[in-house]
């Protein structure tokens, strides 16, 4: 496992935002094998997530089973298929008795399948027998239990982590849960689910504008799972990407890969706008300036006070616009002079004095920069830095 300091979101694959609980192991063998053949592994992506959908009821000694028409062979050997590739494996589960497709669907798939009264139980068959790496746990179930969240997650934690120390741990609330779950959780969601329009991923970014402070190397606030691919246009798939990978999101994708355009693979493969997300330094981006539909987001690299820093310029609105911002804004001292890079057209920029930039930014879109120059001392971020520990 990874040093906690090397701990950056994960990357890979989710089955819920394109086929809800209608998956079955042929289709997400499909997935692992795109996932190889299209780049994407070789850009990062590693976990294949199975969401909800894949139970099939209790046995009568209690014991959890996988849904005998649709996953026939079990999850374990699924699993194997998952390692064999060099990815890792994902589940899904609730805190409560039933998860929430099941609630819905208990005639196909069973009501009693959630973690509540099966904890030690389930989480070894999952984490040990099944053999699964990642486990995301829903809250459907538990509201109905009316639970204490902190209590709840708290033991399903410490149960989870004693079974395998190395498994990652996601909250599925939708909301920020709490100043505990950072404490606790490898990640926890900060919204209600995503969808694929433009709104919803505005949405979703100004509910995590203010919880910068809670990301930390290991500990990441979860945006959902990506809409790229799903409907948006190439500019909004293009800002939704940059900005989930600027504020240190998981980046699990959540469109078919098996029908996947060119454009779509270039966005989901963009190594360097990747490099942002994997940061080491875990720096979730902040929004500096805020003029209505024009926003600058920033996000120091590596180390603070190194002097790289990625811009991000982020269009709103429904119109190309200009957007300028000084480069004192971001930390970045411009008389010490300064280069920069465009990570979308991949353009390099020769080195500048200039106190300020403006770029054109299509409607509902992004430009991406990495600067590269000398920081002024005790700069913004380093401030932030210290004041919130
Ligand atoms: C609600 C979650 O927010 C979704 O991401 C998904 O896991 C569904 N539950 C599954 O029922």
């Amino acid at each position: 496992s990874q040093p906690e300091q090397n701990k950056t979101p994960i990357m890979g694959w989710s089955s819920w935002n394109h086929f809800w609980i209608d998956i079955d192991e042929k289709m997400i063998r499909e997935q692992v094998d795109v996932m190889v053949r299209s780049g994407m592994k070789d850009a990062g992506y590693q976990f294949i997530n199975i969401d909800d959908g894949y139970f099939g009821g209790r046995d009568a000694s209690g014991r959890l089973l996988a849904h005998p028409r649709k996953f026939s062979s079990g999850m374990r050997a699924l699993s194997d298929y998952i390692h064999s590739k060099g990815l890792k494996a994902g589940i899904y589960s609730d805190a409560g008795i039933s998860t929430c497709a099941s609630l819905w669907n208990a005639d196909t798939i069973g009501n009693d399948v959630g973690l509540y009264g099966h904890d030690e139980q389930d989480l070894a068959l999952m984490l040990k027998d099944w053999n699964y790496d990642f486990i995301k746990v829903d809250w459907c179930g538990a509201e109905k239990l009316q639970l204490d969240e902190e209590i709840r997650y708290t033991q399903l934690i410490n149960t989870a982590k004693k079974i395998n120390p190395y498994v990652i741990f996601n909250i599925c609330r939708w909301q920020f849960p709490g100043k505990w779950a950072p404490v606790i959780a490898d990640s926890w969601r900060i919204s209600g689910d995503i969808r694929p329009t433009f709104e919803s991923i505005l949405n979703i970014i100004d509910l995590n504008a203010d919880l910068w402070q809670y990301c930390s190397p290991g500990h990441f606030n979860d945006m959902d799972m990506l809409q790229v691919g799903r409907g948006m246009t190439y500019e909004e798939d293009k800002a939704h990407f940059s900005m989930w990978c600027m504020m240190n999101s998981h980046l699990l994708a959540g469109n078919d890969l098996r029908n996947m355009t060119s454009e779509t693979v270039e966005i989901l493969t963009n190594k360097e706008i990747i490099a942002l997300n994997q940061d080491p330094l875990c720096y979730q981006a902040r929004r500096l300036i805020d003029h209505g539909d024009q926003e600058v987001w920033a996000k120091p690299l590596v180390y603070t006070g190194s002097g790289e820093v990625a811009v991000a310029l982020l269009n709103r609105s429904a119109e190309e616009c200009e957007i300028s911002f000084p480069l004192d804004s971001v930390s970045i001292d411009a008389a010490k002079r300064y280069t920069y890079r465009n990570l979308w057209n991949k353009k390099n920029y020769p080195v500048e004095t200039a106190s300020a930039l403006s770029f054109k930014v299509p409607a509902h879109g992004v430009i991406v920069l990495k600067i590269q120059g000398s920081s002024i001392p005790f700069n913004v971020f380093q401030k932030a830095l210290k004041d919130s520990k």
